[in-house]
């Protein structure tokens, strides 16, 4: 049964109603770590789990503490410590409540499994991506799980994206985006575009996230991609 090889080894959730077919259908064995910052914006992360999950795109997820205050500011709403209710609490936000996988992480444990380079995962993306964990990584400090799950993506070669949100940015900010970049990682700012004609709010996080995403390769987001401008040249009609 698929539940006795997902036995918990750590402190962590495991939310998992996910049928036999839809595991089968999963497109990769191999999980995308979603690192969870107190910038502003969690409208991002919860679109992301929404796409990845309905994908079946497995998730490590690590929320950092800042979080906790964020999103009571912003939604008004308690992000759950228990790791099994907040797991239930981002399906809920995503509207996702059964598909795929779904680990939740506590932001103090450094001993978990993405904290290690063994542990194997298509990359990270931190979304949003607070100014404070950009100086942070840029510094090389693995002060929480976070902090270290990206600092193993960096060690390893292995994709880093970052969505930072921040407005304006400071040559300090700016100084360790470009440090952040030389060392391999993808800088994708929470910046929406307006070409792919736009009509709600969720059409312009969906184009962040989309673009996140596909510096990993993931096509999940339905997205009217760029398909060119005016006449092209047809060859054989
Ligand atoms: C409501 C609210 C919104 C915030 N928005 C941002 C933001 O957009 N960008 C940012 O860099 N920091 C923002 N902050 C500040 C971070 O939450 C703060 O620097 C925190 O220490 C980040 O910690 P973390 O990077 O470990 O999540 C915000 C804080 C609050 C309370």
């Amino acid at each position: 049964m698929v539940m006795t090889s997902l036995m918990m080894t750590e402190k962590s959730s495991l939310v998992m109603p996910q049928d036999a077919q839809a595991a089968s259908a999963s497109p990769s064995s191999r999980p995308l770590v979603l690192g969870i910052t107190g910038a502003s914006g969690l409208i991002y992360a919860v679109r992301a789990i929404k796409h990845l999950l309905t994908a079946g795109y497995p998730i490590d997820l690590v929320a950092s503490k800042a979080v906790y205050m964020v999103w009571q500011a912003e939604e008004q709403v308690r992000l759950p410590g228990d790791l099994d209710q907040q797991a239930l609490f981002w399906r809920e936000q995503a509207g996702v409540p059964t598909a795929g996988i779904l680990r939740c992480h506590t932001w103090s444990n450094v001993g978990a499994s993405i904290a290690s380079g063994s542990f194997k995962t298509l990359g990270m993306v931190v979304m949003p991506c607070s100014m404070s964990t950009v100086g942070k990584l840029a510094a090389g400090l693995s002060s929480d799980l976070l902090e270290r799950a990206a600092d193993v993506q960096l060690k390893e070669g292995k994709p880093l994206v970052l969505v930072p949100r921040e407005t304006p940015l400071s040559l300090i900010h700016l100084r360790n985006l470009t440090t952040l970049a030389e060392a391999g990682a993808k800088i994708v700012p929470a910046i929406p575009a307006w070409y792919h004609q736009p009509q709600t709010i969720d059409d312009l996080v969906d184009f962040v996230v989309a673009r996140a995403l596909d510096q990993l390769d993931i096509d999940c987001v339905q997205l009217n991609r760029w398909k060119g401008h005016g006449q092209e040249t047809k060859v054989n009609g």
